[in-house]
């Protein structure tokens, strides 16, 4: 079957950046999971969905039709890819993936990013519950210092405001939530490598994900 490496861990760890270096190395597609989480929270703030409506927010998720472009994020023709990285719709993401029928809503699409050659799947529950087959797994963590200065960073880049110490609150919260949650809680896959990028650059964190491929 079509090979699948899983990367899981917790929020601003570093994954989607350590995934997309590893597909490229490879010439693998690439999940990035957490973008339909996102997706699903802006159409629900776009549309003035409550975040606690579980039906419509389902109904959000089923509905969505996005595209995925060298590396940007279309949702009805129109480039989102920005949009979707606030903290204000990654916080509504959060809250809105521990609700079980958005997440099942989400699964058929993501198990459609399975095409030869292979594919990297990057989120929370890659590994426990959309690809329990994958032939590699990683769960990657780094220190919350670590994430909340990457966080800054990309928000920074990106053009949004930022304060280091609300991001921090804002990353105990996501995590708590993350892994208290009932449905597919984020914890490593049966098997996972793990693997904490606190003291390593995206490279030496790429090629231990490509090491433990190979071998
Ligand atoms: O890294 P960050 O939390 O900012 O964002 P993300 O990876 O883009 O995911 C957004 C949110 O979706 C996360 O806070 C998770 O709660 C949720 N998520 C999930 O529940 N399952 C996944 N496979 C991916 C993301």
């Amino acid at each position: 079957s079509i090979p699948v490496i899983t990367i899981d861990g917790p929020t601003a760890s570093g994954k989607g950046t350590v995934a997309q270096r590893v597909a490229e190395a490879l010439h693998f597609h690439y999940l990035d999971s957490g973008a339909l989480y996102r997706l699903t929270a802006l159409s629900a703030l776009r549309a003035r969905v409550a975040l606690d409506d579980e039906p419509a927010l389902a109904q959000t998720a089923a509905g969505m039709r996005p595209s995925f472009r060298d590396g940007n994020v279309l949702l009805d023709d129109v480039d989102v890819s920005t949009d979707i990285r606030a903290e204000e719709v990654g916080n509504a993401a959060s809250k809105i993936a521990a609700l079980p029928a958005v997440r099942r809503a989400l699964v058929d699409l993501q198990l459609r990013f399975r095409q030869a050659p292979g594919l990297i799947a990057d989120g929370r529950d890659m590994g426990t519950v959309i690809f329990p087959d994958a032939c590699l797994k990683v769960f990657l963590t780094a220190s919350a210092e670590a994430r909340a200065e990457r966080r800054y960073k990309q928000l920074i880049d990106k053009g949004f405001s930022a304060n280091i110490n609300d991001l921090l609150k804002d990353l105990n919260e996501r995590d708590a939530r993350d892994a208290n949650r009932a449905v597919a809680p984020l914890r490593p896959a049966e098997g996972a490598y793990l693997l904490d990028t606190s003291n390593l650059t995206v490279n030496q964190a790429v090629e231990q994900v490509l090491g433990w491929y190979a071998a």
